[in-house]
């Protein structure tokens, strides 16, 4: 694969741009959208491509493909994207942080995305499609299911993670615990049973005091 294509031009595009740009030996040739979001011609230096025209410019003989889609949706708008890049007969790339520590052996499917200070440990299996955002900790004999988006979050040993689950920011799985498919563990959540299929799941968020901290005793 000479370079990839980046399908998206939000956030999590211009991240894997800069991961792919600063972190691999494969780089970024363009982006891609559909027609309809296309806004303007360029996005991080680099031109924005109709999809039903990008491989007239960038034959999938040549380039390869990242779909760079967020969580929403429990994930499903990122598979029917890797679903038409692969369609087109785009080769899928991945991603594994040099910074990331992760087992020898691992196996893991296209358009999957560890980023930076993640520790994965040994006997993990990971699906298709997942993204594991900075300093996640995936606990020893851990499955992940396809489609899953894990934030800065921690899982225990031997957690099950279903098709399409999100785990937010700094949320905790136990160890033996599964989470059903497609259920949504939102920031700072704790989850200590299994969970069912769709459920969602949201931590209380930390109240503000009457007092300001102008007058804060500091005690
Ligand atoms: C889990 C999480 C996403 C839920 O967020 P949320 O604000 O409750 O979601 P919504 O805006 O859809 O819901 C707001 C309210 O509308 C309700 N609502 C949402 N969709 C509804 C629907 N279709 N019908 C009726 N009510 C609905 C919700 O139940 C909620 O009500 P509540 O406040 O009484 O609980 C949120 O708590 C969270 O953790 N977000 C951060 C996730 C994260 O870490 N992301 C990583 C960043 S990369």
């Amino acid at each position: 694969m000479k370079k990839i294509i980046v399908f998206g031009v939000g956030e999590f595009a211009e991240i894997v741009h800069y991961y792919f740009t600063h972190d691999t030996d494969i780089g970024v040739a363009s982006f891609t959208v559909d027609p309809s979001y296309i806004d303007e011609e360029s996005f991080n230096g680099l031109p924005v491509v109709p999809f039903d025209e990008v491989e007239r410019r960038y034959p999938p003989s040549e380039y390869g493909m990242f779909a760079a889609i967020g969580y929403r949706n429990v994930n499903r708008d990122r598979a029917a994207k890797v679903a038409a890049a692969q369609a087109k007969g785009y080769q899928i790339a991945s991603y594994l942080s040099t910074k990331a520590s992760v087992p020898s052996g691992l196996t893991y499917g296209p358009n999957t995305f560890v980023m930076d200070h993640v520790v994965i440990e040994p006997y993990v299996q990971i699906g298709r499609d997942v993204i594991i955002w900075g300093s996640s900790k995936i606990g020893y004999r851990s499955r992940i299911g396809d489609h899953c988006w894990i934030t800065c979050a921690v899982l225990g040993a031997a957690v099950e993670l279903g098709d399409h689950a999100v785990i937010g920011l700094d949320a905790t799985v136990a160890s033996y615990v599964s989470v059903g498919t497609g259920t949504v563990v939102g920031a700072g959540a704790t989850i200590l049973k299994d969970t069912k299929d769709f459920e969602v799941y949201k931590a209380r968020a930390t109240r503000p005091s009457r007092v300001p901290s102008t007058r804060l005793r500091y005690r």
